[in-house]
């Protein structure tokens, strides 16, 4: 078997497996894609192996050359997971039948993740063929992030020994701007949960209970405006306790960044801003912790009108953290502050679904400068720019505390690739890109 060459056309072949986690109808879909993977990695001359696990299995290829006991490891993390997509969220074709316009793959997942993790076996594989990277290499390609990456850190724990590396490489972030070479240094964290209230037993007709019946609806968007005081901030009690203060370098590291609140307001599509006051849009996303009520229901919800009053009513919220916030600790005080304020006229579940902790990492610390030569290399010599992003990536707060080794995050995607949203887009150009900052990395990782 001729040592493979990964190409556009693999590429595309990956963005084929509709592999939408949220959707428990896709499970056979997930086990194919992590079976394909697999079977990459072999044609690579990696060693593949596809752990189960209670969800969507996970994928790990080692390449060891070992000999020298200085000799460095390097773990590569992404996620063959995507957003659901469906048509009718304004796609402009088949979200899993991949497209090139002017030079952008469109595809759901062309960014978020399978681009950005494609690059890197792209560079791994080329190097392979020519003797082999510089440093000893393990692919971890999970299925679960777009979830919250639930059963991803008892993989760790039980395989901490042949997972043992120097440090952790991720490209599932942002770039400043189209080929501005950027390092990641910090992520925030998430708490979720759900929100459910019931007034009365069933359904009832607004005319003939209507003002004498409490409505769950009512009172849940009271409570949900109570979430934010005039000023922007969380009104949750206790909420900005652990917020670290954040240093003079970094402020100026945002500013640096040249993204003025007019780009993000263009990007957003929105016309107008909103949050915290005394922060510009950049450092609201990046140093800020947030409460964002992600879906509201109850009632009638169909054509034409309905006199109803309704049992019923949910929201469905996140909460981005900063460090050193604590995600179980965060959804205890919104879970205290809610049974505070809600009347006793409705019946009150909180659900808890997916926690992660957020990031920092000192990009003058360590491989972090490594990585911005690196960076610079694959870009022409640009100056690399520093950022603190908005999203999260459960995992890599678990890298840290299971195998003790910090994460370089060094993104591919772009603001405007449209990452969760229709018509998500991947410049191609970035593969080959991506492909050679993988390679400058692994070198100066080695060197370092
Ligand atoms: N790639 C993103 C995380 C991200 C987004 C990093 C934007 C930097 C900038 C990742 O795939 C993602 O979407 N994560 C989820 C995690 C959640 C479901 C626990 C997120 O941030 O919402
Ligand atoms: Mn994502």
């Amino acid at each position: 078997m001729a040592l493979s060459h990964l190409d556009q056309s693999n590429y595309y072949d990956f963005l084929r497996f509709a592999t939408v986690s949220a959707d428990p109808a896709r499970a056979q879909i997930m086990r194919e894609c992590a079976i394909w993977l697999a079977s990459k990695f072999r044609e690579m001359r990696m060693e593949p192996e596809i752990v189960a696990t209670p969800g969507a299995p996970v994928v790990l290829a080692k390449w060891k050359k070992g000999g020298s006991a200085k000799r460095r490891t390097v773990l590569i993390y992404g996620h063959y997971d995507v957003q659901p997509a469906e048509m009718g969220d304004g796609w402009t074709g088949d979200p899993f039948e991949p497209r090139l316009i002017d030079g952008m793959v469109v595809a759901r997942g062309s960014t978020d993740n399978k681009g950005q993790i494609f690059a890197h076996m792209m560079g791994v594989a080329e190097k392979i063929k020519a003797g082999g990277p510089e440093t000893d290499v393990i692919f971890l390609v999970e299925g679960e992030e777009e979830v919250g990456s639930d059963n991803l850190e008892a993989v760790l724990r039980s395989r901490k020994e042949e997972l043992a590396c120097d440090v952790a490489v991720i490209s599932d972030t942002n770039m400043a701007g189209p080929d501005k070479p950027t390092l990641t240094y910090g992520l925030r964290g998430i708490s979720a949960l759900e929100v459910e209230l019931t007034g009365p037993s069933h359904d009832l007709h607004s005319g003939v209970y209507g003002g004498a019946v409490v409505n769950p609806i009512t009172v849940l968007t009271r409570l949900l405006a109570g979430l934010h005081h005039q000023t922007g901030q969380v009104a949750v009690p206790g909420f900005y306790k652990k917020v670290r203060k954040v240093a003079a370098w970094e402020r100026k590291a945002a500013k640096a960044l040249g993204v003025p609140d007019a780009e993000v307001k263009r990007q957003a599509g929105s016309p107008a801003l909103g949050g915290e006051r005394g922060f510009s849009a950049i450092e609201r996303i990046g140093m800020r912790p947030t409460a964002e009520i992600n879906g509201i229901t109850g009632g009638y919800q169909g054509p034409g009108p309905k006199t109803v009053l309704p049992s019923k009513a949910s929201a469905k919220l996140t909460f981005r953290l900063v460090p050193h916030q604590d995600p179980k600790e965060i959804a205890d005080l919104v879970e205290k502050d809610l049974k505070k304020r809600c009347p006793k006229t409705v019946k009150l579940k909180v659900t808890r679904h997916h926690g992660g902790f957020p990031y920092f990492c000192d990009p003058t610390k360590g491989f972090g400068p490594a990585a911005s030569k690196a960076l610079s290399q694959a870009w022409g010599g640009k100056r690399v720019d520093y950022l603190l992003e908005g999203g999260t990536i459960p995992i890599v707060s678990v890298i840290k505390k299971v195998l003790g080794v910090e994460t370089l995050l060094v993104g591919l995607s772009l603001p405007d690739c449209r990452a969760h949203g229709p018509d998500e887009t991947f410049p191609i150009e970035y593969l080959e890109r991506g492909a050679k900052m993988n390679q400058a990395l692994l070198k100066e990782i080695a060197r370092a």
